[in-house]
C-alpha cells in the first residue's frame, strides 16, 4: 500500500472548518492508497490499527456512517466496541460528562461520534485523551460525508477547483451542507445554494459571502457539474417550513425532466438516507448520472484514512 507520508496535524477530526487544502487533500490521497486495500481480494484487511480500541458511539440514528465507520475500522485491524445509546446509562439520565469520563476511564484510543446536539463532540474531546471523530453533531457539521462527497467528485472530474457545485434542499437543517460548504470553497469549487426560501436562513448568507443563493432550481441546473441533493430533515422540524412535500417536489424535486436540462456528465450526489419522490425521484437516484452508491464505497477508504491519520498523527497535534 502506498503512503501518502502526510501528518495530520490535529488530535480530533472536530469538523471541516479547521482544515486547510493540505490536510484535505492529505486525507483524499491517503483515501486513495485503501481504496487499493478495500479493491484488493488478496489484501483487504490490514493490520494498521490492530492495537488501538475504538468506540463507535451513536446517540443519533444511522445506517451507512455507522457501518461505514465499523467496516473502516475492521479493515484496519481495530478493536471495535459499539456503544448503544439506546441501552446506556443516558437512559438513566447521565449527563455527557459523566458519560466521557467513564468511557475515558476505560482509555479508548479513538471515538466516533454521532450526537444531536451542535457541538457535543467538543464536551467530548475536552474531557478524554481518546481522539475524537464527529460522525455528525445536530445540524452543525459531518466531516467524512463532505470528504467522501469530495472524493466522489475528485474521482469523477480529476479536480475540485473550479468545479460548478449546486447544493439542493434543507439548506436549513443539514450538517452536510455545512461541512461541504467549508471543503468545497475551501477547495476552489463554486457552490450555489438552492432551495425555498423558508429553507435558506439569511445568517447563511452572511456566513458564506462567496456562496450563489438561488431560489429557482431550474435556472440552476444547466450551469453545473455537480446536483448535490440533500435530504428534507423532517425529524428537524422541516416540515414547518414547507407548504406541502408535493409543492417542495415541484419546485425543488430532481427528476427525469429536470435531469433533461443538465449537463450530459452533470453527476448526482445524496448522502442518504433518500426520500424517495420528495427531494429525488428513484429514476434520478438509480439513473446514469447518479453517484449515490459510489459515495457510500468511497465511504470506507476515507474514513480508513481519516482513522489511520489521526492513528499515526504527529505527538504535537493540535486539539
Ligand atoms: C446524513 C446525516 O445523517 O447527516 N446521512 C449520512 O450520514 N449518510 C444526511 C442526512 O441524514 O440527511
Amino acid at each position: 500500500m502506498a503512503d501518502s507520508q502526510y501528518n495530520f496535524p490535529f488530535r480530533h477530526l472536530l469538523g471541516i472548518e479547521q482544515l486547510s487544502c493540505q490536510d484535505i487533500t492529505g486525507i483524499l490521497d491517503q483515501a486513495k492508497a485503501f481504496e487499493e486495500v478495500c479493491e484488493n481480494p488478496d489484501v483487504k484487511i490490514i493490520p494498521a490499527l490492530q492495537k488501538k480500541i475504538v468506540v463507535n458511539l451513536f446517540f443519533e440514528n444511522s445506517t451507512r456512517t455507522r457501518n461505514s465507520f465499523e467496516i473502516a475500522e475492521k479493515r484496519l485491524s481495530a478493536n471495535v466496541i459499539n456503544f448503544d445509546a439506546a441501552s446506556s446509562s443516558l437512559s438513566k439520565g447521565e449527563t455527557l460528562i459523566d458519560t466521557a469520563t467513564n468511557l475515558e476511564a476505560m482509555r479508548p484510543d479513538m471515538i466516533v461520534m454521532r450526537h444531536n446536539a451542535p457541538g457535543a463532540h467538543i464536551l467530548m474531546a475536552r474531557h478524554v485523551n481518546a481522539s475524537i471523530v464527529n460522525a455528525g453533531d445536530g445540524a452543525h457539521e459531518h466531516p467524512t460525508q463532505a470528504l467522501l462527497d469530495a472524493y466522489t467528485m475528485r474521482e469523477k472530474f480529476g479536480r475540485l477547483d473550479g468545479l460548478k457545485v449546486a447544493i439542493v434542499g434543507d439548506i436549513r437543517n443539514s450538517r452536510v451542507v455545512r461541512s461541504n460548504l467549508w471543503l468545497l470553497t475551501k477547495m476552489g469549487a463554486s457552490i450555489t445554494l438552492v432551495g425555498p426560501p423558508t429553507l435558506m436562513p439569511l445568517d447563511m448568507k452572511e456566513t458564506w459571502p462567496n456562496a450563489v443563493f438561488s431560489y429557482d432550481f431550474d435556472e440552476v441546473i444547466p450551469k453545473m457539474d455537480v446536483l448535490m441533493m440533500l435530504r428534507c430533515q423532517f425529524e428537524r422540524g422541516t416540515g414547518m417550513y414547507i407548504s406541502s412535500q408535493g409543492e417542495y417536489a415541484k419546485h425543488y424535486q430532481l427528476n427525469m425532466a429536470r435531469m433533461e436540462k443538465a449537463k450530459k456528465d452533470a453527476a448526482v450526489l445524496h448522502p442518504g438516507p433518500i426520500n424517495r419522490g420528495v427531494e429525488i425521484t428513484s429514476e434520478v437516484a438509480d439513473g446514469s448520472n447518479s453517484l449515490i452508491l459510489r459515495q457510500v464505497t468511497n465511504g470506507v477508504p476515507v474514513r480508513m484514512a481519516v482513522l489511520y491519520l489521526l492513528a499515526t498523527g504527529s505527538p504535537g497535534a493540535k486539539d
